[in-house]
């Protein structure tokens, strides 16, 4: 089934939604321009096969309905940054539009998932404008984590994994030493804007 059967009516409004998001971002980019806030982005809408994994998960019935009345990251947006500043920068931008409201802020990167996980993740209700009525999840991270990210999400759909223990180990070494180099690029990148280099 593609995601325009499944979400029926609603896909075109989801896909408004998502572009709207995109825009803002784009006017983030502006704004700060010369500084390259944000790297690039991608979105998705969930598809059908995943959006019904996860309302089964959850027991919920695996109907057009429930997917978006109950499940809040059917439209997604990726923020990818060079530097931690600049994730915290794009979020507030985001953040602060009044034409969405903040439904929720989960921020791995100042409080790391066990596993090493390190982003921002915002809920936004769209209020006005050309998805109003939508909800969007946005995950806004750098771009080394976004590499570690993509690897480490592999896992999940493995249903065996040789040295699983040990993986996970060696992992999430890498998100610490990852996180590590993150901070020096960053503070690498401040004395250089200073003129200390
Ligand atoms: P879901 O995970 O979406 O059911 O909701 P949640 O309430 O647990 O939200 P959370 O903000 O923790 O995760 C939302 C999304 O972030 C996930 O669907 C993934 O795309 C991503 N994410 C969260 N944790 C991890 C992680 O440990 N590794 C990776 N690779 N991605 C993650
Ligand atoms: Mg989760």
């Amino acid at each position: 089934m593609t995601a325009k059967e499944f979400y029926g009516p609603s896909f075109s409004l989801m896909c408004r939604a998502k572009d709207q998001v995109l825009d803002v971002v784009e006017q983030g980019k502006r704004a700060w321009e010369g500084q390259r806030p944000v790297l690039y982005t991608s979105a998705r809408i969930k598809s059908p096969s995943s959006m019904c994994r996860k309302l089964a998960q959850r027991g919920l019935p695996q109907t057009r309905q429930a997917a978006l009345s109950q499940i809040r990251d059917g439209i997604g947006v990726r923020v990818i940054c060079a530097f931690h500043s600049d994730v915290y920068r794009m979020a507030r931008w985001l953040e602060e539009r009044p034409e969405f409201v903040v439904l929720e802020t989960k921020d791995y990167i100042s409080r790391p998932k066990a596993n090493g996980y390190r982003s921002y993740h915002l809920i936004l209700g769209i209020r006005a404008g050309q998805g109003k009525g939508m909800t969007v999840e946005v995950q806004l991270r750098t771009i080394a984590t976004d590499f570690w990210a993509s690897l480490e999400h592999q896992m999940k759909y493995k249903k065996k994994v040789p040295h699983e223990g040990l993986i996970r180990e060696e992992l999430k070494r890498c998100a610490d030493e990852i996180a590590s180099v993150d901070l020096s690029m960053e503070t690498i990148r401040e004395l250089l804007a200073r003129g200390f280099a």
